[in-house]
């Protein structure tokens, strides 16, 4: 999955080593590419669902069309088969339904594949309550 801003970042990298590397030394180089690679994977999560469109019927906190993505986490945190319930929701998530949290129907969500929508769950079931 390589996504804009990773193909951006990246863009950007090359740049900066050709620009930087007479001013800085090869370790200063590598210690912004990891910084770079770091702060990357912690933004995709938050990425992926905005591109996605999700964000336009959720949030993480509130309920706005569909329900709040902690709440969901909450709903299914204590199901004994976490498998099964990952499982299903990506199934969810690519074909829309009703019916689990209202009348209100979730559309069939064709632009993410399987493995982004697995991704997404993945990070939705993460959004427990603390
Ligand atoms: C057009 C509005 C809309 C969009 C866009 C949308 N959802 Fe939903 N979503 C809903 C509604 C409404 C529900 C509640 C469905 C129900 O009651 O079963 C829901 C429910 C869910 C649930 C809980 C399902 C369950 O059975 O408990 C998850 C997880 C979810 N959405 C994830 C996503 C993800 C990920 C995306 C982006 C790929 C997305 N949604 C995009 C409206 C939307």
């Amino acid at each position: 999955m390589l996504q804009l801003s990773t193909f951006l970042l990246i863009k950007l990298l090359i740049t900066l080593k050709k620009s930087v590397k007479r001013s800085l030394n090869f370790k200063t180089y590598l210690v912004l590419c990891a910084f770079t690679v770091v702060s990357n994977v912690a933004m995709s999560n938050v990425d992926l669902p905005r591109v996605k469109n999700c964000m336009s019927c959720h949030t993480v906190n509130r309920k706005l069309i569909g329900p709040a993505f902690k709440d969901v986490a909450t709903k299914y945190a204590n199901h004994p088969n976490q498998k099964e319930i990952e499982d299903q929701l990506v199934q969810k998530v690519m074909k829309g339904g009703s019916g689990a949290w209202g009348v209100v129907p979730m559309p069939a969500n064709t632009q993410v594949n399987e493995k982004e929508a697995r991704l997404l769950v993945k990070w939705i079931l993460s959004l427990k309550k603390s």
